[in-house]
């Protein structure tokens, strides 16, 4: 077993040594008290996820980094407290299933699954506050700080809506623990995540051939007694991943592995650093240097070669494959030109990562509507770019990193369907950015099995 609590790592990393460096992006708690004691009360609750979890999905994107694997990470811009229900769970779930199956069957290649989910509460926003009419009040930093709604009582920021974040991803992981290991995922139930809207409609059709072939080659399987391992086809292994942006929650959920002693982080498996809190030196990177947890990082277009060496000499000093995992977020328009020589200077300092796509963070923009939106049109360009410059330069395209929903919503523009800006009226649910719909999920899954093979 590799023990990642690093060697290298200065030994005065403690799980609140974040608290000596700079840090971004945090709410103004109006009671600084109240907080900590809300925060010593998490650190008093049970873990939500297990080291050895935690553990099987370092190994998990230990293949994703050799190039055996892909990863798919996807859900929620922001989980809400009013959208937290069994049946969205339920459809995120499914989208998800639905979209590894495609891949799965389509590339022949394993794919690590990963959900935005049970745990995403908390947002990075571009500005601390946010003006209307002349009246200017704290940005929505999402559920865990705040409210959306543009009022002052709802904009002030309340610790103990950090408790109900912590029994929201409990709840929610024990739906997606019995969804994933009681029988839902089970391959013989692939038909049964097609839902009715999508079923007619040409990926839904797409999708119902590929879940006949899964049935046709489990049954010769088992007519030519080769046997199905019937684990592996009854159940799915799932993670959860969240933006770690809010430290003290974090610190709360810190606990020590009884059995290696290392620190784990135990609020999710897959916890990554935003865009915005990514500074090589800052409190968020100082905090997930010390805890064995999978890293993820995204990377914006102006990230530099220096930025890059620094943050895997904090994250991954010991060069672990699986460790560290950067999910690029350029756009469309800058991928080109700015990820080639983060990819050639990696490869040359032998920084084992993973490479995953965010294609979505890089790509928004304000419709005449006045919501945020994204154009699939662009948000497949940055994909194929990403598929293109990996194939170009000999390094695998690990995965993607997705904002959707299992719901037949209206947020990104174009796709299956074919939305209109008219259209983003009509089912516009998200309290953050725009996601992709069922439909538009399942239509990028046949497209990256393009790309995959290509
Ligand atoms: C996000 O993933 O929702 C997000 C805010 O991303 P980024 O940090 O890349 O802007
Ligand atoms: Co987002």
């Amino acid at each position: 077993m590799t023990v990642i609590r690093n060697t290298s790592a200065p030994t005065s990393w403690t799980p609140t040594s974040w608290r000596d460096h700079p840090i971004a992006q945090q709410p103004n708690w109006p009671d600084p008290a109240e907080h900590e004691a809300v925060l010593k009360e998490i650190s008093r609750r049970p873990p939500l996820v297990f080291a050895g979890e935690i553990r099987t999905l370092r190994d998990r994107l230990a293949d994703v980094c050799a190039g055996r694997s892909f990863l798919l990470q996807g859900g929620d811009c922001v989980e809400t407290f009013d959208a937290f229900s069994a049946d969205s769970i339920r459809d995120k779930l499914k989208v998800l299933l639905q979209m590894a199956i495609v891949l799965t069957y389509g590339s022949k290649t394993p794919v690590v699954k990963v959900g935005r989910i049970a745990g995403q509460f908390a947002k990075p926003r571009s500005s601390e506050t946010e003006t209307v009419d002349g009246v200017t009040l704290e940005a929505y930093r999402g559920p865990a700080a705040n409210d959306l709604a543009f009022l002052p009582e709802a904009r002030r920021p309340d610790p103990r809506r950090l408790l109900q974040v912590y029994e929201q991803s409990a709840a929610t992981l024990n739906l997606v623990r019995a969804f994933t290991q009681g029988g839902f995922a089970s391959l013989r139930q692939v038909h049964a995540w097609n839902r009715e809207f999508i079923r007619d409609s040409p990926r839904g059709r797409d999708y119902e051939q590929v879940a006949t072939g899964i049935d046709n080659a489990l049954g010769f399987a088992r007519a030519c007694g080769m046997g199905v391992d019937q684990a592996a086809a009854s159940q799915v292994e799932f993670f959860t991943s969240h933006d770690a942006l809010f430290l003290g929650y974090e610190e709360a959920l810190t606990r020590t592995d009884s059995l290696t002693g290392e620190y784990y982080n135990v609020s999710t498996h897959f916890p990554w650093i935003g865009e915005r809190t990514r500074d090589p030196d800052g409190a968020h990177v100082q905090y997930f240097s010390g805890v064995g947890n999978p890293i993820g990082c995204k990377l914006g277009p102006g990230t530099t070669t220096d930025e890059l060496d620094a943050l895997v000499a904090r994250l991954n000093p010991d060069n672990i494959p699986g460790r560290l995992t950067f999910i690029v977020r350029m756009g469309k328009d800058l991928i080109e030109a700015n990820l080639p020589p983060l990819i050639r200077h990696a490869r040359a300092k032998g920084h084992q990562v993973v490479w995953s796509c965010d294609p979505m963070h890089g790509n928004t923009f304000t419709a005449s509507t006045g919501q945020k939106t994204r154009r699939w049109k662009d948000i497949m360009s940055e994909v194929r770019s990403f598929f293109a410059i990996h194939r170009q330069e000999g390094t695998h395209a690990g995965g993607v990193h997705i904002e959707l929903t299992g719901e037949q919503v209206t947020e990104c523009l174009g796709g299956a369907g074919n939305i209109t800006e008219s259209d983003l009226l009509t089912r516009y649910e998200t309290a953050c950015d725009p996601r992709l719909n069922n439909e538009q999920a399942l239509e990028l899954a046949f497209c990256l099995v393009g790309f995959l093979h290509a």
